[in-house]
C-alpha cells in the first residue's frame, strides 16, 4: 500500500495546489492514503474549518498539525469532533484533540496517525519519546501500519525519533521547517525515514512569507505583517509504500509537484463557449 504525507500546507496557494492535484495525483501514485500537515493553511498559521473540509473533499484522509495548531481557535470543534484529525500527542490532556487516530485506506488497512512535537527552539512541550511510547501502547495490536509526523525543528531529534521508533513504526517523517531533507531512506528494522518532507506552498519566500517583509523586520527590528507570498508554488510531500501485513515500510520517495504539474493532473476545464446552432 502507498501512503503520502504532504508537508505544510501554507496559505490559499497551498490550499490551491492541494485541491487542484491531489485527485489525479491519487490515481497516477496510486495512493490507498493522504496525510496532510495543514498547521499553516489559514493564512500561514492555524486551519480554519473550512479549509479542513474543503482539504477532505479534494482527497485528503487525514490532517495533522503542529505548533500553530490552535491558532485558529474555531478550529477546536473539529479537533473534538472529527475522527481524522490530530493533536500532538505530547501536548497535555486537557488541550482539544485526540493524541492518535486510526483512519481506513483505499485499499481497506487501517492505518494509525501520530503527531509528536519537538522541544529544541520551540515552545515546551511533553517528552516525545515518552509520548510516542504511550501512544503505541494505546493503538490496537491489530493497527499495524503506524504513521508519525514529527514536527520539530531540530535534524538530531528527528533522526533520533526515527532509530527510537524503528521497527515499531511504518513510518517517521518530519514537518515544520518547511524545506524538504534528501536524506529520505529505509532503517534497518523496517522504519521509513526523513527529516523534513517540505512545504506545500509559495517557495519564492521565506518559509512561504513575503521576503521583502521578513526582511525589513529582520534589519529594522520593526514588525510588519508576514503576508503569504505568491510564487514558484509547489506541492512537497513523501511517498512511503507498506507492507500491510507487517506494516513495515518497503519503499520511500519524495514527491515534488509544480504548479504546471499541478495543472496537469487537474481535471479538465469545462468547456466555456456556447456550440454554435
Ligand atoms: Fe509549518
Ligand atoms: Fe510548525
Amino acid at each position: 500500500m502507498r501512503i503520502l504525507l504532504i508537508g505544510d500546507i501554507v496559505g490559499k496557494p497551498g490550499e490551491r495546489i492541494v485541491t487542484r492535484a491531489l485527485p489525479g495525483l491519487r490515481k497516477r501514485e496510486s495512493l490507498d492514503l493522504v496525510i496532510a500537515n495543514a498547521e499553516n493553511a489559514a493564512d500561514g498559521s492555524g486551519l480554519a474549518p473550512s479549509i479542513y473540509r474543503k482539504l477532505i473533499a479534494a482527497g485528503v484522509d487525514c490532517v495533522t498539525l503542529g505548533d500553530h495548531i490552535y491558532r485558529r481557535s474555531e478550529i477546536a470543534g473539529v479537533l473534538a469532533s472529527a475522527d481524522n484529525i490530530v493533536k500532538p500527542a505530547n501536548f497535555p490532556a486537557t488541550a482539544p484533540g485526540k493524541p492518535w487516530c486510526v483512519v481506513k485506506a483505499g485499499d481497506g488497512t487501517p492505518v494509525a496517525v501520530v503527531s509528536l512535537l519537538g522541544r529544541v527552539f520551540m515552545r515546551p512541550v511533553d517528552c516525545p519519546w515518552a509520548a510516542a511510547d504511550r501512544v503505541l501502547a494505546e493503538i490496537p495490536t491489530e493497527v499495524k501500519v503506524r504513521v508519525v509526523d514529527f514536527h520539530a525543528e531540530a535534524t538530531s531529534d528527528k533522526q533520533l525519533m526515527g532509530r527510537y521508533l524503528d521497527g515499531r513504526v511504518t513510518a517517521v517523517l518530519g514537518t515544520h521547517t518547511h524545506v524538504t531533507t534528501a536524506d529520505e531512506q529505509l532503517f534497518p528494522g523496517g522504519t521509513a525515514f526523513q527529516c523534513d518532507v517540505g512545504m506545500t506552498g509559495p517557495h519564492a519566500s521565506i518559509l512561504g512569507r513575503r521576503i521583502d517583509r521578513v526582511l525589513e523586520t529582520t534589519l529594522s527590528f520593526q514588525p510588519t505583517q508576514f503576508e503569504v507570498a505568491v510564487g514558484d508554488v509547489r506541492l512537497c510531500g513523501t511517498i512511503v509504500e507498506a507492507d500491510a501485513a507487517t506494516g513495515l515500510a518497503t519503499a520511500i520517495r519524495r514527491l515534488v509537484l509544480t504548479e504546471s504539474d499541478a495543472e496537469d493532473l487537474a481535471p479538465a476545464a469545462a468547456p466555456t463557449t456556447t456550440p454554435l446552432m
